[in-house]
């Protein structure tokens, strides 16, 4: 049952937990620079690292103070080694690396995907602990950086995990992203698209769905839908206000959402699996949750998701993901030489 400190630094939040057994949170501290890069509508890589190394020290003091615990209570150190901004990486990696070595704990570098696949597994004191998904299951992984479908075989740390799509351009949050952009609705575009779109008619715009006649059929494409929502702008000739935003608003989530629905569902369907996952700042969304739940249940399928303050860049998901790896160090009295570990700024999860 071990009791490990997580760091994660590899975007724009600054991150520290504390987990017990991989499943129980009895801290998760998130100190998000939102407000540092809205200005720039988008992530600022070197002001990133920049505020790392301010908050990092502060953030797993927080983490340490709200659990309740001391250093000499953590029984291994775990950290997101990549994928992500080199720069930002390397700061969580120092810290961890440090306090590693000054108090004598195993470290345990994670995959940043493989943390918020773990996501779903995790709940805080009073809370009933998630059953999650079964293995095998279908992991739909969808953020600000990433947009995939996997096939998750079985458990980390050993458990095959295959890449079943990918997209081919725009991550889902990215196109989120830039759209808010293009219409002066700030960064990050997910969660204020998500409000207007509520009040808008989603089938005000037809967009088509992209095809891939390849040998990767289930590929994701977002930039023809980012572009497409631009040519209605430009055809307006100003920047859409009111009803005429919340519907555009509202198109462009269903777009987006039928298209990770479908995909996901086909994907399901062709493993011949009955659990399926989300993770990633996406899955906040409730039409897309809801959407997806009620497709999947339809063929028989449960849809696993964690709550929202687990499917954003946190770190308890990181020690969950580490939590099979620290037992096995543990257990195996040695560990590998760490002070060495160095960031992986592209590092696949599955081919
Ligand atoms: O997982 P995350 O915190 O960071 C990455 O690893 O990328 O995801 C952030 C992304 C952003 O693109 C943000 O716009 C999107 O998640 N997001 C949402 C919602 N909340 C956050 N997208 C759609 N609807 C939301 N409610
Ligand atoms: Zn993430």
């Amino acid at each position: 049952m071990p009791l490990v400190l997580a760091i994660e630094s590899s975007c724009d939040e600054t991150a520290a937990a504390v987990v017990r057994d991989g499943h129980l949170v009895l801290s998760s501290a998130v100190a998000t620079q939102i407000e540092i890069h809205r200005k720039f509508g988008g992530v600022v890589p070197e002001l990133a690292s920049r505020n790392h190394v301010v908050d990092a020290v502060p953030v797993v003091r927080d983490a340490l103070s709200q659990a309740g615990v001391r250093f000499a209570d953590v029984d291994a150190v775990a950290v997101t080694q990549g994928p992500g901004l080199v720069g930002a990486l390397l700061v969580g990696l120092q810290v961890a690396k440090s306090l590693a070595w000054a108090h004598d704990k195993p470290l345990v570098p994670v995959h940043h995907l493989s943390g918020h696949l773990h996501g779903v597994f995790l709940h805080r004191a009073g809370e009933p602990r998630p059953a999650g998904p079964e293995y095998p299951h279908v992991a739909l992984c969808v953020s600000g950086g990433h947009t995939a479908i996997y096939h998750v075989h079985a458990p980390a740390p050993d458990g095959r995990i295959e890449l079943v799509a990918q997209t081919r351009d725009d991550a889902a949050g990215e196109a989120f992203d830039k759209v808010a952009r293009m219409l002066g609705l700030g960064y990050p575009g997910g969660p204020v698209i998500e409000l207007q779109a509520a009040g808008g008619n989603p089938r005000a715009h037809k967009f088509s769905q992209p095809r891939f006649k390849d040998e990767a059929p289930l590929d994701f494409s977002f930039s023809g839908l980012k572009t497409a929502v631009l040519t209605v702008i430009q055809n307006t000739g100003r920047l859409p206000e009111g009803d005429a935003l919340r519907d555009l608003l509202a198109s462009f989530q269903q777009a987006a959402v039928d298209q990770l629905v479908e995909r996901t569902r086909q994907a399901a369907r062709q493993a011949g699996v009955r659990h399926v996952q989300m993770a990633g700042g996406v899955a906040c969304n409730t039409c897309l949750r809801d959407t997806l739940r009620g497709a999947l249940a339809a063929d028989g399928i449960e849809l696993h998701a964690p709550p929202p303050r687990y499917c954003t860049d946190n770190a308890a998901m990181i020690a969950a993901a580490a939590n099979a790896a620290a037992e096995r160090l543990l257990g195996a009295g040695h560990r590998p030489e760490d002070r060495a570990l160095n960031a992986r700024a592209t590092w696949p999860l599955a081919s």
